[in-house]
């Protein structure tokens, strides 16, 4: 596919997310939830398991910064909850649906860069980039170059983002940079760590939770809306099922067969928090 045509279905699959998320299970985020011992890994429980990845970020934004840039800021409500913190919050996100809420959310309170953190044009800079869940959609050959250009001499980058560990199975879960490129041009960059943290084994409940929704409700769904139509139009229903039978194949490969559970997540990525330091 086409890189263009994976980045429209990508953007449109978070925000039919964020649509059915928020309408039935109050999800204000388009992150992960981190799931802490205790807590159930229900749906019905993810707004929890999201407000404690939020908690759990707060609680390592560095106590100097004071103003930051959301690297695609999704909804825009964890944007919304630095800026009730106290922190002067600019966006950057390339998508018309997410500025729009962000926009209406911030209320002016900061400037949304409409684009790509690859095509951003400014001069200022920050006391911390922060990539929430946001960092593996951006070019691993520029993204440091690019976040180092917006921070401050001594400032900070926190990422909060699954990578690679494994190569990815073809029906299995896809996503991530690879781990070991990304530590190899860390090293190299302008950047020192100062915390990496494995959150791998609180964030893995998400694919069962997204297994289960796509076996027990998604699927069965498809099914009862494919017996409708057949019983309404048989001979349209045969031809579209014909025309699209390699991404209907691929879907039941991927969905039915695929390695897509908490398990699987755990075996092939990694899930960090880093917090690195502008150096030189
Ligand atoms: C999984 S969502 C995370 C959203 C939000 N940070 C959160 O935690 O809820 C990924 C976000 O990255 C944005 N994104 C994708 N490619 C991007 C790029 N090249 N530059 C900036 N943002 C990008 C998407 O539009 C989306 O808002």
């Amino acid at each position: 596919m086409k890189e263009s045509k994976k980045t429209i279905s990508r953007e449109i699959g978070l925000e039919i997310g964020h649509i059915v998320g928020k309408g039935m299970f109050k999800l204000d985020h388009l992150h992960y939830g981190l799931w802490k011992k205790g807590l159930d890994p229900d749906i019905l429980n993810l707004h929890i398991a999201q407000d404690e990845y939020c908690k759990f970020i707060i609680a390592h934004i560095p106590a100097e910064v004071k103003s930051i840039l959301d690297v695609g800021c999704g909804a825009g409500a964890f944007s919304k909850r630095l800026v009730d913190l106290g922190y002067n919050v600019d966006c950057v996100c390339p998508t018309e649906y997410q500025n729009k809420l962000v926009e209406e959310l911030l209320g002016g309170a900061g400037e949304v860069f409409k684009c790509k953190l690859e095509d951003i044009q400014t001069d200022k800079k920050y006391d911390m980039v922060q990539f929430c869940e946001s960092f593996q959609y951006i070019d691993l050959d520029r993204v440091l170059d690019i976040a180092a250009s917006l921070i401050k001499p001594g400032g900070y980058m926190l990422i909060c983002d699954f990578f690679k560990t494994q190569p990815a199975d073809k029906y299995g879960i896809k996503g991530g940079h690879k781990f070991d490129k990304f530590m190899e041009l860390l090293e190299k960059s302008p950047f020192e760590i100062l915390e990496n943290i494995d959150i791998t084994e609180q964030t893995a409940p998400n694919m069962d939770i997204l297994d289960c929704a796509t076996k027990e409700v998604m699927i069965p769904v498809a099914d009862a809306v494919e017996r409708f139509f057949k019983s309404r139009n048989p001979f349209i229903l045969k031809l579209i099922k014909w025309k699209y039978r390699k991404k209907i194949e691929k879907a039941q490969k991927k969905y039915l067969q695929g390695k897509r559970t908490g398990k699987d997540f755990a075996e092939s990525k990694t899930y960090r928090l880093f917090v690195c330091r502008k150096t030189g």
